[in-house]
């Protein structure tokens, strides 16, 4: 089932899988929107045509720029299609999940999650929450069938970039990651069992030094980091 709101992306997408022989919905939904949330949450609920077995939350957006500047209305809208509509669906799709003692959840966090981020401060607010959530959910539900896995990338060539707003030159080359493999390291590392996803080494490192460094440190690095893309 593959959601969001460009129905021609969508239905191109489901055409090339079909090629590939895989067989996929397409549902038409904004999940900034209650009623969007809403389709999306009563298709996780329902076993026709058949149960979905793996939740995947990818849906999601950042600004670039001074808290204190945007617009109050597109952090909020930040804050629902990032938060409230991964809560909505989580939360729909688990009880079926846990009954049927199969299937799992893999929530799209970020490398923001780890570090207060300064000039993208909502943005990365958003993803801890992701991260915290999906952590917490792993431990409730361990031992009970389900797999749950956050995936943290960095640096990704996505259209994120253009909707944020970020200047991508400001990162060098070797900082990026091209989606397919950030998929790919995701969907491995679900397959697995991985509780956190952090694909390529570069973010690795970055991951794990930003649980020694102190929180000083790591405040001013994220803040220069995202100045660079500003
Ligand atoms: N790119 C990066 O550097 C990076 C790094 C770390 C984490 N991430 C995370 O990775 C995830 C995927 O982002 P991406 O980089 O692939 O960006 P993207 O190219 O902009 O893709 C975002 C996807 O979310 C969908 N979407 C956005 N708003 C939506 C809404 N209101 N309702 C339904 N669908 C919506 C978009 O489809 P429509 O526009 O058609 O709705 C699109 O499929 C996000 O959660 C992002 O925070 C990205």
């Amino acid at each position: 089932m593959l959601v969001a709101r460009s129905a021609d992306r969508l239905q191109r997408l489901a055409g090339e899988l079909a090629e590939l022989g895989a067989g996929a919905e397409v549902l038409v939904a904004d999940l900034q929107s209650d009623q969007g949330m809403a389709s999306v949450a009563e298709r996780l609920q329902a076993d026709r045509p058949r149960p979905v077995d793996v939740l995947v939350n990818n849906a999601g957006f950042g600004s670039i720029g001074s808290f204190s500047e945007l617009p109050v209305e597109g952090a909020v809208a930040e804050i629902t299609v990032n938060v409230v509509a991964v809560v909505r669906l989580c939360r729909s799709a688990l009880p079926g999940m846990l009954h049927r003692r199969h299937g799992g959840i893999l929530n799209v966090a970020s490398l923001a999650a780890f570090v207060p981020g300064a000039g993208m401060a909502n943005y990365s607010a958003t993803k801890a929450f992701v991260l915290s959530l999906t952590e917490a959910l792993r431990e409730e539900t361990a031992g009970r069938g389900v797999r749950i896995t956050a995936l943290c990338p960095g640096y990704t060539r996505t259209g994120f970039q253009q909707r944020a707003g970020v200047r991508a030159e400001g990162m060098p080359g070797f900082a990026w990651q091209d989606a397919a493999e950030v998929a790919a390291a995701g969907w491995a590392g679900f397959r697995q069992g991985t509780a956190v996803v952090v694909p390529g080494t570069l973010n690795k490192l970055s991951a794990a030094g930003v649980r020694f460094a102190p929180r000083p440190v790591v405040r001013k690095l994220a803040a220069l980091s995202i100045r660079q893309l500003g």
